[in-house]
Order: structure tokens, then sequence, then C-alpha cells
């Protein structure tokens, strides 16, 4: 049984570790950020060119079962992996870990939201923290941003007063709440992508009284199955191929 594991998260590279080498897995990742954090076993990088594409690539690669562990907020890639194999009738499972507890932030359906609540609220100088994508809707916000993402962001879309600050996570919370206390933040911008490695922000964030924006998380395609541990992914790619 040959599994495809669509990845680019922590808990991708987890489960690829737990099934290897017993179960024959392929590790795909989109091929974003230079030198990535490398799953164990097979791995291939780049898109599949759509709905088309990774139709005829599931096909060609006798593909078994779907693993979808990518991040929350990959949309069109859960997407095209839901409808594919659907029509195709491969096993299909989207690991998703647990989203934040909101807790007292201020919830935004998009990026988008989260510039106008950042300008409706009259936050000064705020800490972006929702990747390089999503930098350029803030570009005409009047306040001050310290933008921290894995990769550049279009620098002609930047808002004009920032600092940029490249890196990865996983990141600590005493570190976490050095950053906030020596840029004097009022408003951490986050999106809802649960996990332990990048929530010391929220903590350090609740601990000075910084306010929250929160990006919601997209909602899943219907009629998925979900699970939210590595554990129950490995025992639902451990079930393939015994009914
Ligand atoms: N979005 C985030 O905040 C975030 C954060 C951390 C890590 N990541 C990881 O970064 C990757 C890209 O995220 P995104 O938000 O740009 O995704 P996306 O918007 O859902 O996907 C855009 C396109 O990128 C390609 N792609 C995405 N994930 C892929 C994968 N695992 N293997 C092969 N192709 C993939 C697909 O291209 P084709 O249509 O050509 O197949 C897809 O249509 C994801 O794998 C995700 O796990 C994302």
């Amino acid at each position: 049984m040959r599994v495809l594991l669509l990845g680019g998260t922590s808990e991708a590279r987890t489960l690829a570790a737990r099934l290897h080498p017993r179960v024959d897995v392929i590790s795909s990742l989109a091929g974003r950020v230079p030198d990535p954090a490398l799953p164990v076993g097979e791995v291939r990088i780049g898109g599949f060119g759509g709905v088309d594409g990774m139709r005829r690539w599931l096909v060609e690669s006798k593909v078994g079962g779907v693993v979808d562990a990518t991040h929350p907020f990959a949309a069109t890639i859960t997407a095209n992996a839901a409808e594919v194999c659907a029509e195709l009738q491969i096993p299909h499972l989207v690991l998703a870990r647990p989203a934040w507890p909101p807790g007292d932030a201020i919830l935004v359906k998009s990026d988008r939201d989260a510039a106008k609540a950042v300008q409706d609220n009259g936050f000064t100088r705020v800490f972006l923290t929702t990747g390089r994508s999503g930098v350029g809707v803030f570009t005409d916000v009047d306040a001050w941003f310290l933008i921290r993402a894995v990769t550049a962001p279009d620098l002609r879309t930047l808002p004009r007063r920032h600092e940029l600050l490249l890196s990865r996570g996983p990141y600590g919370y005493d570190d976490e709440r050095a950053l906030l206390v020596e840029h004097r933040i009022d408003c951490l911008v986050t999106k809802n992508s649960g996990g332990e490695m990048t929530r010391p922000k929220l903590d350090a964030a609740a601990a000075l009284g910084v306010s929250v924006v929160m990006v919601d998380r997209p909602a899943l395609p219907g009629g998925v199955t979900t699970v939210s541990t590595v554990d129950d992914a490995v025992a639902w790619v451990s079930s393939l191929g015994r009914t």
C-alpha cells in the first residue's frame, strides 16, 4: 500500500517517521521555503498542477491512500485533495491539529479583516505573524509593524513603517515575551494555526496584556474524515487494506 502524505508541517514529519519504513509513504512538499525541514523516507517537492495534475499523479503513482497533514490555512491543496480522492474513491484523511482557544482575541475571517481590525482599534505597534503572503493587505494601515516571516514578503507591499524579522519556529516563551516588550507591541496579529511550536507568543501576549487579532481557520471541505492527532492518523493508515 502506497500512501501520499501532504506535508509541510511538523505533524506530517512526525507521521512520516512513525510510518517509515513499514508503510510505503511519499511525502509531498509545496517547495515554498528554501532548505525545508525534510521528512524521513521518499519526498517529492512542488505543486501537482491543480486538480488535474493531482489526479494524474495519484493514478500514475498507484496511491492507495492520502493523508492531508498540511497547515490548517493551506486551503487550496486541501480542497484539491478532497475533490480528487472522492472522485477516484481513494481513502482520504485530514490530520488537522486542534485550533487554539481564542480567549479574548478579536476574531476575524481573513487577513484583510485583520488589517481593518488593527486600523479600527487604533493599534500603533503591531507584531504581524500571519506569513509572507498575508502582509500586502496591511500596506496602508497607519501603524508600525514588526513583521515575522520564514521568507521575505514582496518588499513593494510592506507597510511604510516596519521592521522585518526573518526566522522559523519553534519559539520559546521567554524570547517571545522579550520581543513584545522590546518593541513595545500593543497588538499581535496571528492566524489560528494551533499547535505548540508557535503558541508561546499567545501566552506572552496574555501575560503582558497585549491585544490579539486572530484570523479564523478556513472551513474544511464537507464530508472529509478528520483526526486531530498523529496517533489517530497512524491508526487510520494502519487500517488501510485491512477491509
Ligand atoms: N498557509 C500557511 O500558513 C502555512 C504555514 C506553514 C506551512 N505551510 C505549508 O506550506 C505549503 C503551502 O501552503 P499554502 O498555504 O501556500 O497552500 P495552498 O494555498 O493550499 O496551496 C497552493 C498550491 O501550492 C501547492 N501545494 C500546497 N501544498 C502542497 C504540498 N504539500 N505538496 C505539493 N503541492 C502543494 C499546490 O499546487 P498545485 O495546485 O500545483 O498542486 C496548491 O494548489 C503547504 O504544504 C502547508 O502545509 C503553510
